[in-house]
């Protein structure tokens, strides 16, 4: 409660003083009026249209001698996604992690080799909810050299810190935000994975590590997080993320989708890609994520009364009941997005438009689009 009042406090002295309003930051849930005060001092773009798949697509060196690790400056952003603060840190997306969504797609296509549609659902739902649709930059997390995000501001102060819609709970290597930090490596948690690793992989990282871990890190959130939220689109994230790590921390050399364990903490703690890695043998999607499901088949829901309350929602879709993503796109689109966004106009309207279409086309057109503010763009 003292966060959220002192939050506040900032907030309106932030929006009323003459801080500089972040590029970066979100205009989500702000009004009208102070939309209006924020908008003269911002540089507005038109997105440009995501990159193409790779078409050289097989495995290199990516740690390579133009794209070197390199240790955090002051005021460089890092954040909860493992992939992102790699590539950030090795030079493939700006080294103070704030990027346009096609930097961001071609980073993870080049530098680990993300498959195109699944990098572009990340990127545009992480877009819509968590950066700046006016000058199209998204900033990977919150400045590094201190414990704590930026100055508290009016809506998300920290890029992809933000918990709601897109960061979750039950993170296999970062906390849950109801402790107050959902993004920083988590030794303990980590030295968990190591002994999963040990036990399940033979000291690596893969499916089937995934698949016990995972399970392990919802029954924790379960049993000690009051307010552990494991619907939406949190419930898929959760098992994709830990396929991606398997899939994309492997080195295409060896082509099996394990992960020896001092690489997972390079990858994880430190930004870092072993010497002389190479990427992924061929894009990885969601590869495995069957495997990792079905070690401990679960269904989304939350603790509805303090810990140890448990409940599944019905209502929240499943990998079998939403097969081709639509109930989950239009959740993201109608309970996510709009509730941002309730009666955007000008630049922000037109660019909600061509985001929200990136977003909708990596559904294969399999889904009926929805048009919140119009067709025309
Ligand atoms: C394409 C754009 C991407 C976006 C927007 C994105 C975003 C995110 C976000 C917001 C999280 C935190 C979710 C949470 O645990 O609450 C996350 C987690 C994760 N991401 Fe990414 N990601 C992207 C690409 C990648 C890539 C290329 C990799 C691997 C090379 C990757 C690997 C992971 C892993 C392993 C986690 C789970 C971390 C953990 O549970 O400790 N991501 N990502
Ligand atoms: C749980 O998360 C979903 C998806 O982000 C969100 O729509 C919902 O409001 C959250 N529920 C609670 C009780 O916080
Ligand atoms: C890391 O996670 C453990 C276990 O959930 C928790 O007790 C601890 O406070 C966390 N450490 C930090 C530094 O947040
Ligand atoms: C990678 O492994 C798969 C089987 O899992 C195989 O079909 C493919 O040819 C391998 N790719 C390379 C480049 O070795
Ligand atoms: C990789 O590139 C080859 C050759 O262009 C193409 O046939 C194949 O479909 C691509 N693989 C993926 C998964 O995109």
């Amino acid at each position: 409660m003292a966060r959220f009042s002192s939050f506040i406090v900032l907030a309106i002295a932030l929006v009323s003083s003459t801080t500089a309003f972040p590029a970066y930051q979100s205009l989500g849930g702000l009004s009208q009026r102070q939309i209006d005060s924020i908008m003269p001092g911002l540089k507005a773009v038109k997105p440009k249209d995501p990159p193409p798949p790779l078409k050289d697509n097989g495995t290199k060196l990516v740690n390579d001698a133009k794209h070197p690790w390199k240790p955090l400056r002051d005021g460089d952003k890092r954040g909860p996604c493992p992939g992102l603060n790699t590539l950030a840190s090795h030079g493939w997306l700006p080294r103070d992690g704030v990027a346009t969504p096609q930097q961001i797609i071609a980073a993870s296509q080049e530098g680990f080799n993300f498959e195109s549609q699944i990098a572009r659902r990340f990127t545009y739902s992480s877009h819509l909810i968590d950066g700046n649709l006016v000058t199209d930059l998204l900033s990977i997390g919150a400045k590094t050299d201190k414990t704590g995000p930026d100055p508290p501001a009016p809506a998300n102060p920290g890029g992809l810190n933000l918990h709601g819609a897109i960061e979750g709970d039950a993170s296999m290597t970062r906390g849950d935000a109801y402790w107050g930090d959902n993004w920083h490596f988590n030794e303990t948690q980590f030295s968990e994975l190591l002994e999963f690793m040990d036990k399940y992989g033979d000291g690596l990282y893969n499916y089937k590590v995934a698949g016990e871990f995972r399970y392990q890190r919802i029954q924790e959130s379960i049993a000690t997080n009051p307010e552990f939220n494991f619907t939406g689109g949190r419930f898929f994230a959760a098992y994709i993320e830990t396929v991606v790590g398997a899939n994309l921390f492997s080195d295409g050399r060896r082509n099996d989708s394990q992960v020896p364990a001092d690489a997972a903490r390079g990858f994880f703690q430190d930004s870092r890609m072993p010497d002389d890695f190479h990427r992924a043998a061929r894009p990885f999607s969601t590869e495995g994520v069957e495997v990792v499901i079905g070690a401990h088949p679960f269904s989304p829901g939350r603790n509805v009364n303090g810990i140890n309350t448990y409940t599944i929602d019905p209502n929240s879709p499943t990998f079998e009941s939403d097969p081709d993503g639509c109930a989950q796109y239009e959740m993201f689109v109608n309970e996510a997005v709009v509730p941002l966004y309730p009666n955007p106009t000008g630049v922000l309207r037109r660019n909600l438009k061509i985001n929200l279409q990136h977003y909708f086309d990596t559904f294969g057109g399999k889904c009926k689009q929805l048009f919140p503010y119009g067709r025309d763009h």
